[in-house]
């Protein structure tokens, strides 16, 4: 099996992810419910993976991260928990459903939505951002990279437009998180929002938000929280504002495990090689009779492309890659509505490649191969 579907979920992760999983199963209490030695082992366990995120991304505190289920419920969080009624929000037609339908659900409340498009390249019409700022914008919410074209989002020119008019950047960063450095003070992100199951290493059912220090994030669920019992308001100190009921401990053991292997071999690093496999296949592929590549080499971009052979459909295709070759991609639309409309491929949707610095040269090969004989095919 060769597996390019990293931009949904990595497979191989480090062992020592799954290593740390199992010794918090079998030997963490509840962090923050008591004093007694298992109690205390998970809130360092906890407080260790909040110490390595706030590493990686240069957050100013560790208690700047708040943990979530994924990067969607962190989305979620921040868009609900920042934006009003009368409020205007600039966004892309790059983003996921998970930023785009918690903006049309707040649309029905009165928030004001606007849309930046894309060139005839599928990058980003940058000047437009200015453009569409208004009185009342409230903020702007952006991709990292697109899941579709892989095109990562010039985040140094957007957070100028956010701080020249005083808006807040809340980044979804499914896609850079662990794969791209970011550096949120440096950029001046508001929020970054990351799932643990991608470029983090981490597993499923982890992710999280970055806020920075003194915005104020109204928490999308309250509840217990081990603090502060007979108040009848959840705390609203970070990071417990944003962390109610108990955490995914074996989870994030894993997810600070997966970040710690990151920090050693350095991000930069395996973005260098995952770049690296990238362009071999697009170069591999682009001169294929039939091959239709989405984007350009070009921008600066995450681990991703994504093709179609002549009018086939995605699915079909990826079907084959799948049962005549044991390769793994994604077809179809990629939870990416409106990337697909600018893309023209609302029908057919497109194949999904997405890279790790896990694979080889060798299975690009056997991807470029199968790619090139299925087109011949066609
Ligand atoms: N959002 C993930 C993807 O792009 C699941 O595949």
């Amino acid at each position: 099996m060769i597996y390019f579907d990293h931009a949904a979920t990595t497979l191989q992760k480090p062992p020592v992810v799954g290593q740390a999983m199992l010794a918090a199963l079998q030997t963490a209490g509840n962090p923050g419910r008591g004093a007694h030695e298992p109690t205390l082992h998970a809130a360092r366990i906890v407080y260790d993976t909040r110490t390595a995120l706030a590493e990686l991304f240069h957050a100013e505190d560790p208690a700047c991260i708040a943990f979530a289920a994924n990067a969607t419920q962190a989305l979620n969080t921040a868009i609900g928990g920042l934006l009003s009624p009368g409020d205007h929000v600039i966004a892309t037609v790059c983003e996921h459903n998970s930023v785009l339908r918690p903006l049309y659900r707040l649309r029905e409340q009165g928030v004001q939505l606007s849309f930046v498009g894309v060139d005839d390249r599928a990058v980003l019409r940058y000047e437009q951002f200015e453009q569409l700022v208004r009185p009342n914008t409230r903020a702007i919410v952006v991709t990292g990279a697109s899941n579709v074209t892989g095109h990562a989002t010039d985040l140094p020119f957007v957070a100028q437009v956010a701080k020249k008019h005083g808006l807040l950047l809340i980044v979804d960063a499914a896609q850079t998180a662990g794969s791209l450095p970011i550096d949120v003070q440096a950029l001046g992100i508001d929020v970054l929002c990351f799932t643990g199951h991608k470029g983090l290493m981490g597993p499923q059912g982890t992710g999280g938000l970055y806020v920075r220090p003194g915005l104020r994030v109204a928490p999308l669920v309250v509840g217990g929280s081990g603090v502060h019992s007979f108040a009848e308001a959840h705390p609203a100190e970070m990071p417990t504002a944003l962390e109610a009921g108990t955490l995914n401990v074996p989870g994030l053991a894993g997810l600070g495990a997966g970040v710690r292997w990151l920090l050693e071999q350095g991000v930069e690093a395996l973005h260098t090689r995952e770049m690296a496999l990238t362009r071999s296949f697009w170069e591999g592929v682009r001169e294929v009779p039939g091959v239709v590549l989405y984007g350009t080499l070009a921008a600066p971009r995450a681990p991703i492309v994504s093709l179609n052979l002549a009018g086939e459909d995605s699915a079909r295709v990826a079907d084959a890659l799948w049962e005549e070759y044991g390769i793994c991609v994604r077809a179809g639309a990629h939870c990416a509505p409106q990337m697909h409309r600018a893309l023209g491929t609302v029908e057919q949707g497109v194949v999904r490649f997405s890279f790790s610095h896990q694979n080889t040269e060798a299975e690009v090969r056997c991807a470029v191969k199968a790619v090139r004989a299925l087109a011949l095919e066609e």
